[in-house]
């Protein structure tokens, strides 16, 4: 196998589709009240994105026998945060973005004060949804766990607390570990969250939580190691969103601190220790490392 395949495998295509079906049905319908704020939440989720936290759902939980229908609610929740987490990013005050998914970002289509309530309104329906989902049938201590993890990897300890370091540090220089924490809160504690959900739903015990845990935080710094690389090297059309704005706005990045071939070496040490982190599931973890390498060598 290519050892960095930047298209994933055709056994990953059915459940983009399963969870594109399940984002659809949990989205309040566009033409109920108050029909342009669910006009832009819908536009904010469906029709684009990798929709690699929920992939990260179905193969953690997959991997420890959880059914595909047990795993929708948390694959959905997760990339409701996400696609929030992204209209704000993109708002004038923060990263000043106008292509999204290739197309206009939400606060160009709809206006800032929409975008604003889409994001707050998608957050709260990625918690109701994990909170009632009828197929999750797991007991109540497991979902409030479910439920809590989710909270923590939004928060200020997670992506929001990751999305501060960022802006504060923009202009500014960080070591390395500073830049690998603001990494990890940033985009690391999501997948951190959505591997562990899928475990969570599974029934995982401590020992494979923990295999999984050091696997997801390698795999969210090699993502986010890649989409700074991507800023660099990528082009607009391929990317979906503008490249180059990272030096642009003066970011905190891999590139900018270790330089090119030295981001590439960062990413490829993560990489391997997201995959040595599988090994005591054998054959089983094939999935979770094909996305891994993906993560890695991802062209968009
Ligand atoms: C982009 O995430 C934002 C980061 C956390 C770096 P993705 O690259 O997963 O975006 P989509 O969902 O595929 O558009
Ligand atoms: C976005 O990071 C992280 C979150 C949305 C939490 P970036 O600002 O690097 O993402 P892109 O490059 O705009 O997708
Ligand atoms: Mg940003
Ligand atoms: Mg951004
Ligand atoms: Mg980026």
């Amino acid at each position: 196998m290519d050892p960095n395949p930047s298209e994933l495998g055709p056994g990953f295509t059915a459940l983009i589709a399963r969870s594109e079906a399940a984002l659809e049905h949990a989205l309040p319908p566009a033409a109920a009240d108050p029909g342009r704020l669910h006009t832009a939440m819908r536009y904010a989720v469906l029709g684009g994105g990798k929709r690699l936290r929920p992939l990260l759902v179905y193969a953690s939980g997959s991997l420890l026998d959880a059914p595909l229908a047990r795993l929708d609610a948390a694959a959905v929740a997760v990339e409701l945060i996400h696609a929030y987490s992204l209209v704000h990013d993109d708002l004038p005050a923060m990263d000043d973005d106008a292509l999204r998914r290739g197309r206009p970002t939400c606060h160009v289509a709809f206006g800032e004060a929409t975008a604003i309530l889409a994001g707050d309104a998608l957050q709260a329906l990625a918690f109701g949804h994990l909170a009632r989902d009828g197929a999750l049938d797991v007991d109540v201590a497991t979902r409030l766990a479910m439920l809590g993890t989710l909270a923590d990897a939004c928060g200020a300890d997670g992506m929001a607390g990751g999305q501060a370091l960022d802006l504060a540090a923009t202009g500014g220089t960080l070591d390395l570990a500073a830049l690998e924490r603001l990494h990890a809160l940033k985009t690391g504690a999501l997948m951190r969250a959505s591997v562990r959900l899928g475990a969570l739903a599974a029934g995982a015990d401590a020992a494979a939580l923990r295999a999984l845990d050091d696997y997801a935080g390698a795999f969210g710094l090699a993502f986010q190691i890649r989409d700074d690389l991507l800023d660099v090297e990528g082009v607009t059309a391929t990317l979906g969103k503008t490249a180059g704005k990272d030096a642009a706005r003066n970011k905190p990045t891999f590139p900018a601190l270790l330089g090119m071939d030295g981001a590439r070496q960062r990413l490829d040490e993560v990489t391997a220790q997201a995959l040595a982190a599988l090994a005591s599931f054998g054959a089983r973890a094939a999935p979770l490392a094909e996305l891994a390498r993906h993560a890695a060598g991802r062209a968009h």
